[in-house]
């Protein structure tokens, strides 16, 4: 078991807070093995979003009556509990409201980087990263004559980090799923970011994978930006967080200018307001940041590291089952089970399709994403241009991993 668990997580009583969990699908139990695309989500999220809108839904930050001082009450302390849940030295100001993990990487991209990257500066990615960590730093790069540079994985998928030190030499930053979509590799974060500061790079962290997984400290990893998502974490879609140093945030200029992102405007000038708000342009999801908050609090009622040890136990067990039920015909991607894998099961079933994979899966009740899962450049790295993945949440259990070898055995039947 994890240090600091003390007993498992039940998932018996948890499947029952999910209500999605109850339906069925072609006359089967509904068996939901796509967390890493988006988790699910559990009667507290769904209600407490109920709850505002029945309660006090108002615009926040501008009216003075009773329910919008009400409504930016729970806006801004749903900021406090999201930054508290990452470690957030002061949650209050470090956290940014955006639309998803996209977004905030977007954010630091266009503003951190574009203020701060001059022709000729290094950023360091991976192979792995997805394509919302590559795409905003190749547009940079289009326009401002900045260098990128790629860690590579080795043959198990993790990366290789021999080469570290002459990587990071004139790097400005480095940028890095914390947990791959693909792979549920976890790389050594804290490794990573003491070679980067000692080289004077800024290290980004995508937490998309992570931050839902295992406990994750912003100030023990030592990581400058985080950003997350949360609808991967059982919150609902259309809000993400980007949380940041305060002195960064304080430094950087705007991303997007409107309503409540200013201090003053004038016809010829604006003056843009403090951090956090000076990123949040426009009326911001209200009622989103509430279920992201009820959606920590109950993550943090089952425990992270209770999460994470229920994930690990149930990986290694769909890793042994795959190998020993499907043998050479199954491919599995990432590395062993171990303290570095996470519970993302991409797989490669002989020369079946992906897409029929998924297909076949469906009429078992098994939900899995089919496709290159945002990462064309690891896609072509594993040399395949797609893979069929089941990634794992809280509410999974062995019965769900024996469902999708099931389908599995019959997909490699039928297309035999
Ligand atoms: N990023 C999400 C995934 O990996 C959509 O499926």
């Amino acid at each position: 078991m994890t240090p600091g668990t003390t007993t498992p997580l039940d998932v018996e009583t948890l499947r029952k807070d999910f209500p999605l969990l109850a339906r069925t699908v072609h006359g089967r139990p509904l068996v939901y093995l796509d967390t890493a695309s988006s988790s699910l989500q559990p009667r507290p999220v769904l209600s407490a979003m109920e709850q505002y809108y029945e309660t006090c839904h108002a615009n926040v930050h501008r009216g003075v009556y009773t329910t919008a001082e009400e409504a930016t009450a729970r806006y801004e302390g749903a900021r406090v509990s999201v930054g508290r849940f990452v470690g957030a030295r002061d949650p209050g100001r470090e956290i940014v409201f955006v639309k998803n993990a996209t977004e905030a990487l977007n954010l630091v991209v266009r503003s951190w980087g574009a203020a701060n990257l001059k022709p000729g500066d290094a950023v360091l990615l991976t192979e792995m990263e997805h394509h919302a960590n590559l795409v905003p730093w190749l547009m940079l790069a289009e326009r401002s004559g900045i260098e990128l540079r790629y860690l590579h994985l080795d043959d198990d998928g993790r990366l290789d980090l021999g080469d570290l030190e002459r990587s990071l030499d004139g790097v400005k930053v480095v940028s890095l799923s914390a947990m791959s979509n693909v792979l549920g590799t976890i790389p050594p974060l804290r490794e990573i970011v003491e070679a980067a500061h000692a080289a004077g790079a800024l290290v980004v962290a995508d937490g998309a994978q992570a931050v839902p997984h295992f406990p994750f400290d912003v100030q023990e990893l030592g990581v400058d930006f985080l950003a997350f998502s949360a609808h991967k974490m059982h919150g609902p879609t259309g809000i993400g967080a980007l949380w940041a140093r305060a002195d960064l945030l304080d430094s950087m200029p705007p991303f997007l200018g409107g309503g409540g992102m200013i201090f003053d405007v004038r016809l010829d000038r604006f003056v843009p307001a403090e951090p956090p708000h000076r990123f949040e342009a426009g009326t911001p999801p209200i009622a989103e940041a509430v279920g992201f908050a009820a959606a920590v609090d109950y993550m943090e009622s089952l425990g992270m590291a209770r999460v994470r040890a229920h994930e690990a136990q149930l990986t290694e067990y769909a890793i042994g089952a795959i190998a020993e039920r499907l043998g050479d015909g199954c491919r599995l991607f990432g590395p062993p089970a171990g303290p570095d894998r996470g519970g993302v099961l991409s797989l490669a079933l002989r020369d079946v399709h992906p897409h029929d994979v998924a297909q076949v899966l469906d009429q078992y009740g098994v939900c899995v994403r089919p496709g290159h899962h945002c990462a064309k450049p690891l896609m072509r790295v594993l040399g395949v241009t797609a893979t069929a993945r089941a990634s794992i949440g809280p509410y999974n259990d062995e019965r769900d991993i024996d469902t999708l070898i099931e389908g599995l055995e019959e997909a490699g039947r039928l297309f035999s």
